[in-house]
């Protein structure tokens, strides 16, 4: 891939945030000479043997609720080779047994493409105990389960790959229809961690367009409502802390991000669809220096890297309804608001927009949902003990 260097960032205490970066070539071809000028070019190359080093240690989170068989089928199509796939699914195992289908599904093209996976169901008490030995209680339903939610989840998907050591974690939806697109997204990642230079990264896709079609027209449109309001929001926290108005932030709602594992250990993550507009809150709480309350001390010297590249394939998935739109508009902006280092002169604003949206009545606030801390306060060695992962379908044998 050859992939642009940013020349902007914005700072909030030790979070960088840079400006987006554009995708030159998807693919860059292999490891050889550089041009002379290359050190100094502010488009960079990663050569295929640098992504594929990269995935050897990365694994990808598919997070699947009662999605179409044949959009997970093309989601697992476009993952690069060398990374180990982590399907998380809450899908339906009540009438029909989805979740079955779902195991079907990645067995198959995974064993006709020679590929390494797990995949496991949120609701299997093998997964539960793995938290409850570690004393992480808040993620247990009273059922003793995971909770429901996409956040809940990742978060399976982050103790495993924590468990399995490797050293990189990229999230990928599993309702897209543009398989070419999930392996744009991978080698974005592996690019992003293969020119960082800090073991603090986070990347985040900006989707190039979000296809629709209206009148019999197709329209490439590039934000979408949700996007739109936590991406201001956002901004208008960072501004309000620097004094000066910016509109770095362009990947509030990024289902497609990917994180270090040593980054991901350290930050709490949102309840449900709170979880991406939630990662910049919790890094501005614990690396931007803006509160002592929810700094910690010993990320005193931390320097956390948020790069945001833009795709150049258009992103098409599974349309779900406004209802579904407003609760991710109140979840999101719910997640800035009860922060603690989030201003008054803010919190009223984003009463004034979700009352103006109709998402909350006159004496309504925000929702506010759980925050689960950091894994890696937690007694990891308890759940390495009981971790199994022939338990959960797995093959680990690439040929
Ligand atoms: N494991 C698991 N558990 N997966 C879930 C759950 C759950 O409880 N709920 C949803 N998912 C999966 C879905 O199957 C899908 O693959 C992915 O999580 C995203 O859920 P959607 O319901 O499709 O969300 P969306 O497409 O409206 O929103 C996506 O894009 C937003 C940006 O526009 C999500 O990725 C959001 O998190 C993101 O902010």
């Amino acid at each position: 891939m050859r992939i642009e260097l940013s020349n902007a960032f914005e700072r909030l205490g030790n979070v960088l945030i840079y400006g987006t970066q554009k995708v030159y070539a998807l693919d860059a071809g292999p490891e050889g000479p550089n041009h002379p000028n290359d050190k100094y070019f502010v488009v960079r190359k990663v050569a295929n043997e640098q992504s594929w080093n990269v995935e050897q240690e990365m694994v990808i989170v598919v997070p699947i609720k009662n999605e179409k068989l044949k959009l997970l089928e093309g989601v697992i199509t476009g993952i690069p080779h060398n990374c180990l796939i982590i399907v998380v699914s809450n899908s339906d195992r009540d009438d029909v047994d989805r979740f079955n289908m779902e195991k079907n599904v990645v067995e198959n093209i995974c064993h006709f493409s020679k590929r390494d996976f797990l995949i496991v169901h949120q609701k299997d008490p093998e997964i539960a105990e793995l938290f409850e030995s570690m004393g992480y209680a808040d993620i247990l339903g009273e059922d003793g389960l995971i909770r429901d939610g996409k956040s809940e989840g990742m978060l399976i998907g982050i103790l495993l790959t924590q468990l399995l050591q490797k050293k990189y974690i990229g999230f990928i939806d599993s309702d897209n229809y543009f398989p070419g697109s999930i392996y744009e997204y991978v080698r974005i990642y592996s690019s992003i961690f293969s020119l960082s230079k800090s073991d603090y990264t986070m990347g985040r896709i900006l989707w190039h367009s979000k296809p629709k079609a209206i009148n019999s027209n197709i329209l490439f449109s590039k934000w979408g409502r949700v996007s739109r309001l936590t991406n201001y929001y956002l901004n208008r926290l960072i501004s309000l802390y620097t004094g000066f108005e910016t509109d770095i932030i362009k990947t509030a709602n990024a289902g497609e991000h990917c994180i270090s594992m040593n980054l991901a250990m350290n930050m709490d993550f949102g309840a449900g669809f709170t979880v991406e507009p939630y990662n910049y809150i919790n890094l501005f709480e614990k690396f931007g220096g803006v509160d002592k309350l929810t700094n910690q001390s010993d990320n005193g010297n931390k320097v956390v890297h948020i790069h945001q590249v833009e795709s150049r394939n258009p992103h098409l998935h599974e349309s779900k309804g406004n209802e579904h739109v407003n609760d991710m508009i109140d979840n999101s902006l719910g997640s800035i608001f009860h922060s603690l280092i989030c201003p008054l002169e803010l919190k009223k604003e984003l009463i004034k927009e979700l009352k103006k949206a109709k998402i909350i009545l006159q004496n309504e606030m925000p929702v506010k949902r759980a925050v689960y801390k950091a894994l890696g306060l937690f007694d990891l060695n308890k759940a390495k003990q009981k971790f199994d992962p022939d338990k959960f379908g797995h093959m680990l044998t690439t040929v």
